[in-house]
């Protein structure tokens, strides 16, 4: 046996790395980042503020003004906390990490985001993936079953969801709440919110097992890295202990801190994101044979079949012109000839119009 055979977990070793294309010289809409950069005035004012950081400092352990922003800025319910992760990425494991036990579950609608079941997988829990109806929509009936099968210790809901777009029914989230009980957490995923202005946040009294979890990279912040999630305070007291100590940067935290006192700036964009996904969406929807699924995200997952072109060939037509998108058709088999575009300047989308009418022609 060789060294890697010798201390590898197999599940691990038969892994392909997570694969992140060069985008250099492409229009990049592959993964719903907001095109917008920060006025000049706010950078120069947020570079001031950032050269005041002391880098040979640890933070701050308790990061106690940025929760206190976030909390008091972005709709936590009062007496309520967060927790902030590296992204809500890290978030993701640390959940897996403290549910952990041995045997114990966890359980999402697919296709959703691939972190659930990878995040599940290194922490050595069981994934249980329930399928989506085939327009996309939660299959209640379905979840219900499989959560009364396998008590899941943690059940993911990304509302709205990732590839889909889709928003689940807020009756079937506030179903499967119930069902869980006391017997897992029930963790609603946020990570579209700006695009889809609605939140479980408020349901956070009335639910012991409920987590709400979202990130500002979506917002328009993907690159400081900043997650944070809110539950019951003896919950989150539980999940503080898996959290690597200081895993939020200095830089992070004040660049964080910064431009929750400019939130009015971001919420624009996204608002102007929205008005996009919009026309986008009508847009598409005019083409001949391309089947969109409605989104509260800003991206839109598309179907290429009744054009008369497969996703796959469609995909390398838009390659060759320069536009980076995500072909999502291997993914499950639901997504058959499906890609995901990230909703992007007016230019960008029209460009990619362009492009798309380009490579549907025979
Ligand atoms: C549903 C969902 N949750 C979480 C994330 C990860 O966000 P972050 O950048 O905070 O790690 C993504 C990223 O695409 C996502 O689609």
């Amino acid at each position: 046996m060789s060294l890697i055979e010798n201390i590898i977990r197999p599940e691990v070793r038969s892994l392909a790395a997570y694969h992140v294309p060069d985008a250099t010289g492409f229009v990049k809409l592959d993964a719903m980042e907001n095109p917008y950069t920060l006025p000049p005035d706010l950078r120069d004012a947020l570079a001031r503020r950032l050269a005041d950081v002391a880098l040979n400092r640890y933070p701050t352990p308790t990061y106690i003004a940025l929760k206190q922003s976030i909390c008091g800025r972005l709709g936590v319910p009062s007496g309520f906390d967060v927790l902030l992760g590296n992204g809500s990425d890290e978030l993701i494991s640390i959940i897996s990490l403290a549910c952990a036990r041995p045997g114990a579950k966890v359980l999402a609608p697919v296709p959703g985001f691939v972190m659930y079941s990878m995040s599940a997988l290194f922490a050595g829990l069981e994934f249980i993936g329930v399928p989506l109806r085939a327009d996309c929509t939660l299959d209640r009936e379905a979840m219900l079953a499989s959560i009364a099968q396998h008590r899941p210790s943690v059940v993911y809901l990304a509302y709205p969801n990732n590839p889909t777009g889709t928003l689940y029914r807020e009756d079937d989230m506030l179903a499967i709440l119930k069902a869980v009980g006391d017997s897992g957490v029930v963790v609603v995923d946020e990570a579209y919110q700006p695009f889809a202005q609605v939140s479980f946040m408020p349901h956070l009294p009335q639910f012991e097992n409920l987590v709400v979890m979202r990130t500002v990279s979506k917002l328009g912040l993907a690159g400081i890295r900043l997650g944070y999630m809110s539950a019951g305070p003896a919950l989150l007291a539980e999940f503080d202990k898996v959290r690597p100590p200081y895993n939020i940067n200095v830089l992070t935290e004040a660049a964080a801190e910064f431009l929750l006192d400019h939130l009015d700036v971001l919420d624009a964009q996204a608002s102007s994101l929205r008005g996009e996904r919009e026309r986008l969406a009508a847009a598409l929807g005019t083409m001949p044979g391309i089947e969109v699924f409605p989104s509260a995200a800003n991206f839109l997952l598309i179907r290429t079949r009744r054009s008369g072109q497969d996703g796959n060939t469609v995909f390398g037509r838009l390659l060759a012109q320069k536009v980076l998108i995500k072909n999502v058709g291997r993914m499950h088999p639901l997504l058959e000839d499906c890609l995901r575009v990230t909703v992007s300047t007016p230019e960008e989308n029209n460009w990619f119009l362009d492009a798309l009418r380009t490579s549907l022609t025979p």
